[in-house]
């Protein structure tokens, strides 16, 4: 993507995992950038964490007004890990459909949905495709998925492109830091029995495919990801290995983790404490695959993943380290 082309771009969940990552690369090409956030200390405190400057960045209040002079935006903020099925709709629905609201007509929209928002691979496949029916098994994913419908509904004319991410990998990261941390410890574990597949995406490669996206002539829901899929012994022992720790997984029966699952959302402070482990969460542990297929975004764009699954985790335990958090 040419990014001088972008004059201004709106960003939201600018201090959020992709948001600050998306910025970096926004700052770099001297684009204008404006970040509609709740709280604009936390936004300077990552603009000064990431060496960039606090005027870079316009920062805007969270509840939008109607906006001008806006060419581009990225919509990345959403609610990943919550309580209730409401909390989820509240921001990836209503907030996001009241940011698309506010922006100029003729902006360009990139909106970051998310692999939930069709579910697991289907039974018998290797991955799933744009052409098989959505069925999201969690609130996380319906929430994605109404965003997707409402968004086709309301803006037939916009020019809103949607991609639908898989896990995604990298510095600046916070969920991923309970796997480092089990996986500089002797004894790791996993759920279930059997291997269980997944895609993932280098966080460098999301925001290749945002700025890709741009250009894109059709409006998606689109599948990004790695070509190959990941194991999640794969995944651990990747982990342990950036850490430069051993040790031994072992696989739990996912009896044992249904039963944990039930527990932590009897108990108020776990659930605060191990968002992914609700019992609506936890659904996405249950099934064998979560793989996806990106073909149609490649064909459509010319985008192509860069980064390999050793490089985005070392990249994540990196940023976690030099900034004190392992
Ligand atoms: N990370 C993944 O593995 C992954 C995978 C697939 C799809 N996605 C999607 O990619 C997008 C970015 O994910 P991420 O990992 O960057 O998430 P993240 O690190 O949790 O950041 C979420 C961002 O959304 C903002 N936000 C949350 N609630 C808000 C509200 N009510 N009003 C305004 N801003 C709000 C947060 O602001 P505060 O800092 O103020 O909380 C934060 O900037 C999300 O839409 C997510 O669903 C992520």
């Amino acid at each position: 993507m040419i990014l001088h082309a972008v004059e201004s771009l709106l960003v939201t969940g600018a201090t959020g995992f992709v948001g600050r990552n998306l910025i970096l690369r926004a700052a770099a090409c001297g684009t204008k950038i404006h970040a509609p956030v709740r709280n604009p200390d936390k936004l300077s405190a990552c603009l000064a964490e990431d060496g960039l400057p606090r005027e870079g960045v316009n920062a805007l209040p969270a509840e939008p007004a109607k906006w001008s002079g806006i060419s581009h935006a990225v919509l990345c903020a959403g609610v990943l890990f919550a309580r209730t099925r409401e909390e989820y709709f509240s921001v990836n629905v209503e907030w996001t459909l009241r940011i698309l609201r506010a922006l100029p007509r003729e902006c360009r929209v990139v909106l970051l949905s998310s692999q939930s928002a069709g579910g697991p691979t289907p039974a018998g496949r290797t991955a799933r495709t744009e052409a098989d029916p959505d069925c999201p098994i969690t609130w996380y994913g319906e929430s994605k998925r109404v965003l997707e419908q409402s968004v086709a509904r309301e803006f037939p004319d916009r020019r809103i492109t949607i991609l639908r991410p898989p896990m995604i990998l990298g510095a600046r990261d916070s969920a991923t830091l309970p796997l480092f941390k089990m996986a500089r410890g002797l004894v790791r574990t996993k759920p279930g029995l059997r291997r269980k597949w997944f895609s993932y995406l280098a966080v460098d490669d999301v925001v290749d495919a945002a700025f890709a996206s741009f250009e894109c002539p059709r409006p998606g829901p689109f599948y990004i990801a790695a070509t190959d899929p990941i194991s999640d012994v794969e995944l651990i022992a990747s982990a342990a290995r950036a850490t430069g720790s051993r040790g031994i997984t072992l696989r739990l029966p996912l009896l044992f983790i249904r039963a944990l699952a039930a527990l932590v959302d009897a108990v108020p402070p776990w659930r605060e404490s191990v968002p992914s482990l609700t019992r609506d969460r936890a659904r996405e542990i249950w099934p064998d695959r979560w793989v996806v297929d990106a073909s149609a975004f490649r064909s459509a764009t010319g985008w192509n993943h860069r980064i390999g699954l050793e490089e985005a985790l070392q990249s994540a335990y990196g940023h976690y380290s030099s900034t004190g958090r392992l």
